[in-house]
């Protein structure tokens, strides 16, 4: 939300005030943009919230960006315990989203509730996400019932990567797009308070945002939604390989890693580093006695 002040250039915590869950769902009305980012660890969790985010989802791309995996499938609740422990572990002023992985949610309401449960309880989320439309309005209901805040998820799922037959835009036939207007506006009536939309194209993403009362943020769906996500690999050019169209790179942070490791492996090559100054020292006195202690 661009009401909050511009972060501390020194790297010091920002002292701005706690984004909640009625927050978000009051910046659609005040047309203030939303701003998300993924975030899977302790420096990434620094970054996104010294860097302004509204919003901090530990997503379950962490499959793909972190563990180096080809989908989000495998991976499990303790491993995206793990990684929101991590992200709270710094006490971010930004809203913190726990992603429930594959699974995690489709079985029953109690495993529903048990696995959001631990996001928060264990990890220290405090809402969860889910993937898919009106097929989970049985256990958003079982989670709003156990008061955890839920965000919805609608377009390309990556979690229905075979269901889908790929990574691929959904909404671009009418009865596709028809669904998802349709997916919107259920999640929205059943009481989540954000609905992300990935990968959809802008104008049925503008529609399902005039149409919803609760903001809409979009990942390749135009500049209309209500905010914007972004991985944090992406945006800080941490990706390798191919890297989405809607993508916008801010740095290109991996370049400028590897050229600072290679640099590194230079120095110590040819003992350059570290210097004396970068070497701890003792009294002359003492190393005079060692010497002696040796040569004896
Ligand atoms: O897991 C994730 O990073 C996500 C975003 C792409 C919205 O779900």
């Amino acid at each position: 939300m661009s009401a909050h002040p511009t972060p501390a250039p020194d790297g010091a915590r920002v002292g701005r005030p706690k984004v909640t869950v009625p927050d978000v769902r009051a910046a659609k009305h005040a047309k203030l943009p939303l701003v998300m980012t993924t975030a899977y660890d302790a420096a990434t969790a620094r970054i996104a919230d010294l860097g302004g985010a509204d919003m901090i989802l530990v997503g379950d791309s962490l499959g793909m960006v972190v563990l180096g995996r080809n989908d989000t499938l495998r991976v499990t609740v303790d491993e995206m315990v793990h990684h929101t422990r991590a992200v709270t572990s710094q006490h971010p002023s930004a809203l913190v989203v726990g992603d429930m992985p594959f699974l995690s949610y489709h079985v029953s309401r109690e495993e529903t509730v048990r696995n959001a449960g631990r996001l928060v309880q264990e990890g220290g989320a405090e809402c969860v996400k889910i993937e898919g439309g009106r097929k989970r309005l049985r256990m958003i209901g079982a989670l709003l019932d156990a008061e955890i805040p839920v965000m919805g998820h609608i377009g390309l799922t990556p979690q229905s990567v075979n269901a889908m037959g790929g990574f691929k835009v959904q909404g671009k036939v009418l009865e596709q797009a028809e669904g998802l207007l349709g997916d919107a506006a259920a999640l929205a009536e059943a009481g989540v308070f954000a609905i992300v939309l990935e990968g959809v194209p802008a104008e049925l993403a503008r529609i399902i945002t005039d149409d919803v009362d609760v903001p809409t943020i979009g990942i390749g769906a135009g500049p209309a939604c209500d905010g914007q996500v972004l991985v944090i690999h992406d945006l800080l050019g941490l990706t390798s390989g191919h890297v989405p169209k809607f993508v916008r790179q801010y740095a290109d942070l991996g370049a400028q890693a590897v050229a600072a490791m290679s640099a590194f492996a230079e120095d110590v090559r040819s003992g350059d580093f570290p210097s004396r100054e970068e070497s701890y020292a003792i009294p002359d006195d003492v190393a005079a006695a060692l010497g002696t202690l040796v040569s004896d």
